[in-house]
């Protein structure tokens, strides 16, 4: 090495460069977004509408500890990427604004089950597993019965029951609206990680439109 100087100055430079091109300018571009609310069409709602909060929240967490995101992705693609919207999973595809309040997005990266993004909004289905027992819209009791063994709806489902969610009760007079799953005079009814679970799965709706990422397709109609 003739100059120590110049293997320093690469090694510096090296460094500035990627930092520059990984740091900097990402967050030139992305690093002061700010959500849309009712100035670029009117048409926004607020962000406590979009952004789940509370119960929305602890549900995330339990959506995070029990490693859901390694099966379910929560990101849209491009049509020119891929037939998510075709499949039913969202009418445009999601951008860096839908994951403005979350500290970790869960975009995931593997597909064993469908993409949730949407899965709280009107319309959303799930093609990968076409089946007549899926109702026209999921609510708490639907997502109640999926999560306590989702082969009741898909025999072959990979998805894994989450039984230890539920506790069980004998059967007061009349069966709970939200049990799971009912046995004789018992009745397994949802606890508190299933409740916030819930509530956090039917939060997730990224339907309404972005100025990057406008409506692109109706979302289809379940069949009824
Ligand atoms: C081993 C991979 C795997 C893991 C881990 C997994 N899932 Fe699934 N999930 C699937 C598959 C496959 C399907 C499609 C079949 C079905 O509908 O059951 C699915 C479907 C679903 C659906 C759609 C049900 C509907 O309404 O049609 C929801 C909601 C869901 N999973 C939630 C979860 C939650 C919450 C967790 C974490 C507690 C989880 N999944 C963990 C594989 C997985």
């Amino acid at each position: 090495m003739e100059k120590p100087s110049t293997l320093f100055t690469g090694i510096f430079g090296a460094f500035i460069i990627s930092t520059g091109a990984m740091v900097l300018l990402p967050n030139s571009q992305i690093g002061n977004l700010q959500p849309t609310v009712g100035d670029w069409d009117g048409t926004q709602p607020s962000p406590t509408d979009v952004y789940p909060v509370d119960r929305r929240l602890i549900g995330r967490d339990v959506y995070v500890a029990n490693g859901c995101f390694y099966c379910h992705t929560q990101q849209v693609r491009d049509l020119q990427y891929g037939p998510d919207m075709p499949r039913g999973w969202g009418n445009r595809r999601t951008v860096a604004r839908d994951y403005l309040y979350e500290n970790v997005p869960l975009l995931g990266s593997t597909r064993m089950g469908p993409d949730l993004a949407n899965y709280g909004a009107a319309g959303w289905r799930n093609e990968q597993s076409e089946d007549t027992k899926k109702p026209a819209a999921r609510d708490a009791a639907w997502v109640f019965k999926h999560l306590y063994n989702p082969r009741t709806f898909v025999s072959d489902s990979n998805c894994p029951p989450q039984t230890g969610m539920f506790t069980r009760h004998v059967i007061g007079e009349k069966a709970s609206p939200n049990a799971a799953f009912v046995e004789g005079r018992e009745e397994w009814i949802p606890g508190d990680d299933a409740r916030n679970l819930a509530a956090y799965l039917l939060s997730l709706d990224r339907s309404h439109p972005l100025p990057e990422a406008p409506t692109v397709i109706k979302v289809k109609e379940e069949k009824k």
